[in-house]
């Protein structure tokens, strides 16, 4: 089975994907990991993200291992994710490695901005989450400061607007949900509320 959940920055959509690979049994892919990935490549070496060249030979010599690093998890390299994910080498790059991911049984948990509708669009169940801007900017702000991170609530608000922007107006891959997506909107739900709905959605569709 596999399950693909898009949605824009901040939206719950990782931790939901978490809960649902646990309470499922499956692998979870957090597919925006290898955009940051390639990112901090680029930013860790000093290399302008504008560099379409470095960063499609980051792409293709991504390993795998590099994944875990913690500031992957930073707002600098969220940023500069979705500069180098407009790039649609760096995209073709990093196609196989996750759709072999998702073929290998039992299946998997992705999650992403492309996945229900680009990386695996025979996916079982297909989920788009969002919430309000404001609401997203709220949580991400929660998030760092839990992590220690400095944090003005709106810079992380204008920088979830210009990505949101970035990522629905790229011509490769746009953020959109599939035609045969389920809607989850989690500006009104908490973590377990979300995670209820978005059990509710596979179980009516596997
Ligand atoms: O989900 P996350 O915030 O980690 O994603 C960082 C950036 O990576 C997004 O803003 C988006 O531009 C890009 N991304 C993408 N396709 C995916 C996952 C992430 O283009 N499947």
């Amino acid at each position: 089975m596999i399950i693909a959940i898009d949605g824009p920055a901040a939206s719950g959509k990782g931790t939901l994907a978490r809960r649902i690979a646990a309470a499922y049994g499956l692998p979870h892919l957090d597919s925006g990991l290898l955009y940051r990935a390639v990112a901090w490549s680029l930013i860790a070496r000093g290399v302008a993200l504008e560099d379409a060249g470095q960063a499609e030979a980051a792409a293709r010599g991504l390993d795998a291992a590099a994944l875990g690093d913690p500031a992957l998890r930073s707002e600098a390299a969220g940023a500069g994710a979705s500069v180098v994910s407009a790039y649609p080498p760096v995209r073709a790059a990093l196609l196989d490695f996750q759709r072999q991911f998702a073929a290998t049984p039992p299946g998997a948990v992705i999650d992403g901005r492309d996945i229900g509708t680009v990386i695996c669009p025979q996916a079982e169940v297909k989920i788009f989450v969002t919430a309000s801007p404001e609401e997203r900017a709220r949580r991400r702000t929660r998030e760092l400061l839990g992590r220690g991170e400095a944090v003005d609530e709106a810079a992380i608000l204008a920088d979830i607007r210009a990505r949101d922007e970035r990522d629905m107006n790229r011509s490769a891959a746009p953020l959109k949900p599939a035609a045969d997506a389920a809607l989850l909107d989690t500006t009104a739900l908490d973590a377990d509320a979300a995670f209820a709905a978005a059990a509710a959605i596979v179980d009516a569709r596997a």
